[in-house]
C-alpha cells in the first residue's frame, strides 16, 4: 500500500514538472520573471539573467541551486524564479558588506547602501526586500557571511553554482576551489564578468574560468554577454 502511494505521488510529481517545462517552453521566459527586476540595483545585463532562469531550471532536476553574490537580489530573482518553478532551493551567499570596488570613494559606490550609523555598506535591506516583492521568500535561503565561511561545513550537492561575488583574483579562485567540489555531475559552474578583451574588464575573472576549463572536468558552453558557462562532465577521464 504504501509503495502504491508513493508510486503515485511520484507520477504526480513528474506531471507536475513536465508541465512545468512545457509551460516555460511555451511562455517566453521575459514573460515569467517579475517586471521590476529592471529596477533593481544591480550589475547583471537582461540577457545574462534569461540564460541564468534557463540554465537554473535544466539545474533543479539535478538538485539546489547557490549563487555567490547576491548584492540586492536581480541575480536572485532570474534563478529563484526558476526554483520556484521547480520546487527547488536557492542558497545565496554574500556577507552585504559590499566588495572593494563599492567601498567609499570606488568607482561603486552607491551612498544609498551606506550605513552611517555604523559606517559599512550594508545591502541586504534591499536584497530582503527584493526577496519579499519577488514572492521568493519560501525558495531563497540567505546565507549572510563569506563564501569561504559559508562553504566550511557545506554538504549538500548542487545543479549550479553561480559565482558573482568579490572580483580580486584571490577571492574569485577561493570562491572556485571552496565550491566547486559540491558540484553534481552535469551541473554548470557560471562565473559573471568574463572579459576576453582586457580593454573591457577586469580579468580575475577570466583567469580563474580559464583555470577551471584547464582542470579537465568541465565542458565549455556558450557565453552570454559577460557570462562564462561551464558544464561539469558526467564522468571524468583520467589521464594516463
Ligand atoms: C557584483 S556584486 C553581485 C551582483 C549581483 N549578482 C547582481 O545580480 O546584481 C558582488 C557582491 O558580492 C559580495 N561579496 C564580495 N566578496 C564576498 C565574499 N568573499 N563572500 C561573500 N560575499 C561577497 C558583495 O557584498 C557584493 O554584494
Amino acid at each position: 500500500m504504501k509503495t502504491v502511494l508513493w508510486d503515485y505521488l511520484r507520477l504526480i510529481e513528474n506531471l507536475y514538472q513536465r508541465s512545468v517545462s512545457y509551460w516555460c517552453r511555451e511562455m517566453e521566459a521575459k514573460d515569467i520573471i517579475p517586471a521590476f527586476v529592471s529596477e533593481i540595483k544591480g550589475f547583471l545585463a537582461q540577457d545574462e539573467g534569461l540564460r541564468l532562469f534557463e540554465l537554473a531550471l535544466e539545474a533543479c532536476s539535478l538538485g539546489p541551486c547557490l549563487e555567490i553574490g547576491s548584492f540586492c537580489g536581480k541575480s536572485t530573482v532570474y534563478l529563484g524564479t526558476a526554483c520556484k518553478l521547480k520546487r527547488r532551493t536557492l542558497f545565496t551567499i554574500d556577507h552585504h558588506r559590499g566588495s572593494e570596488e563599492q567601498q567609499p570613494g570606488q568607482l561603486y559606490f552607491d551612498p544609498d547602501l551606506f550605513d552611517s550609523e555604523t559606517g559599512l555598506i550594508d545591502s541586504f535591506p534591499y536584497f530582503r526586500n527584493t526577496i519579499e516583492r519577488a514572492g521568493l521568500g519560501d525558495v531563497v535561503v540567505p546565507i549572510v557571511t563569506k563564501s569561504s565561511v559559508a562553504a566550511r561545513d557545506w554538504m549538500t550537492p548542487l545543479g549550479l553554482i553561480f559565482i558573482d561575488g568579490g572580483h580580486s583574483y584571490e577571492t574569485v579562485l577561493t570562491d572556485y576551489q571552496c565550491w566547486h567540489p559540491h558540484l553534481l555531475p552535469d551541473g554548470f559552474l557560471i562565473f559573471h564578468d568574463i572579459y576576453l578583451n582586457p580593454a573591457m574588464g577586469g580579468q580575475a575573472p577570466y583567469e580563474v574560468y580559464k583555470l577551471a576549463l584547464s582542470s579537465g572536468i568541465f565542458e565549455e558552453l556558450p557565453m552570454t554577454n559577460t557570462l562564462g558557462v561551464l558544464r561539469r562532465y558526467k564522468t571524468v577521464m583520467v589521464k594516463e
